[in-house]
């Protein structure tokens, strides 16, 4: 019934219009999707996030052991942030081995520290290594730079968890200046400029303090790996819920100064699991106990490559996956020629988070 509807609507249509009129209507319809692509994604994400609020029973605690300077073992002085004061603190998780990622880092964002008129500041977390000579040429770079907090646990995948309360402990007590806090992978061509951009223009606080901002790319109804083999293992025991909260990627996402408090406190209600959890979804926990929803970014990338386009690279925040070297050519690039207008870093956006999108529906395992 429905179908022969349609089927003699389309008829009408088509001896209204003609074949050659409706397949331009559509065409141009497609082209004005992939120019706002960005805007649709928001959309569709916020019809998919569960947006359920805090389920936790318990109460915060009032206050969080105050962070101890001996709980790193390098870092830079303890007045850095007061005499910087950066308005946002990038923080980049990096391996120990990864100088190289590091490096191209200084040469290229990180070695930014006025943007968009505001200070900003990136320094980078690594933990401890078993290998002296590894010990040493970190501490060497760390008198030679004066950028890397190093924190007193062991630098492997399965401590990540520790490595960001490490971070969120030491941004408490030696960054309280800073009014954002970014945690980004070392492998992130992460762009200052464009979130400060897109914090101004879309999620400014009224006159005061920000409010508690958990941004980033937002995965949700990601199910608990219960494999024991696997690398994200969760068990049953420290999780029992079907899914977990909704949360940010843990490549790059952005807190407030209010956050950082609150998912601290949140961290420390909760008993830490053995193996502890993935980074990225222990922050999305403590964000649910604490009561904060992520807020979905479509200019943080996620898995799929995002193929390099000046204008769409000038308009994301973080792309994944980049190689030092890439990272140093296409920052060169992105600054060689004047800012892209507005019509084309819409088309550029749209094609290169279109090329990424098919890659996410061909290899949806990235
Ligand atoms: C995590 O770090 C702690 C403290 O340094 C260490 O004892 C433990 O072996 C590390 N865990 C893993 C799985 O690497």
């Amino acid at each position: 019934m429905v179908i022969r509807g349609l089927w003699v609507c389309k008829i009408r249509l088509v001896k209204h219009f003609g074949l050659a009129q409706i397949l331009c209507l559509f065409v141009f319809a497609c082209l004005v999707a992939v120019l706002f692509i960005d805007y649709i994604e928001l959309w569709i994400t916020s019809l998919r996030m569960n947006g359920v609020g805090a389920s936790y029973g318990g109460i915060l605690p009032q206050s969080v052991p105050p962070t101890r300077p001996e709980e790193y073992l390098l870092m830079p002085s303890q007045l850095v942030c007061q005499r910087a004061k950066p308005y946002l603190i990038t923080l980049v998780t990096s391996a120990p081995t990864n100088k190289k990622a590091r490096q191209a880092i200084r040469n290229t964002w990180g070695g930014e520290v006025q943007v968009q008129g505001f200070r900003v500041m990136t320094l980078f977390m690594v933990g401890q290594v078993l290998d002296p000579a590894l010990t040493k040429q970190l501490s060497d770079e760390a008198r030679e730079h004066g950028d890397l907090v190093q924190g007193r646990f062991l630098d492997t995948y399965a401590n990540l968890t520790l490595k960001t309360l490490s971070m969120l402990a030491w941004a408490r007590r030696f960054c309280p200046e800073a009014h954002f806090l970014a945690k980004v992978d070392d492998d992130v061509m992460f762009n200052p400029s464009a979130l400060l951009q897109y914090i101004s223009r879309n999620l400014k606080a009224p006159e005061g303090e920000p409010k508690e901002l958990y941004l980033g790319r937002v995965h949700f109804n990601v199910l608990p790996d219960h494999n024991p083999a696997s690398k994200h293992f969760v068990s049953k025991d420290a999780f029992s819920d079907a899914v977990f909260p909704d949360y940010c990627s843990g490549t790059a996402y952005v807190l407030s100064r209010p956050a950082v408090l609150k998912l601290s406190l949140a961290a420390a209600a909760i008993r830490l699991p053995k193996p502890l959890p993935p980074e990225d979804v222990f922050v999305g926990l403590c964000a649910h106990i604490a009561g904060i929803s992520p807020i979905h970014c479509p200019l943080f990338s996620g898995g799929p490559p995002v193929t390099y386009a000046r204008c769409c690279y000038q308009a994301m925040v973080s792309v994944h996956h980049t190689k030092p070297e890439n990272m140093l050519q296409y920052w060169a690039d992105m600054h060689s020629n004047a800012l892209c207008s507005w019509v084309e870093v819409r088309t550029s956006l749209g094609i290169c988070k279109f090329r990424a999108l098919l890659g996410h529906l061909l290899l949806p395992e990235l």
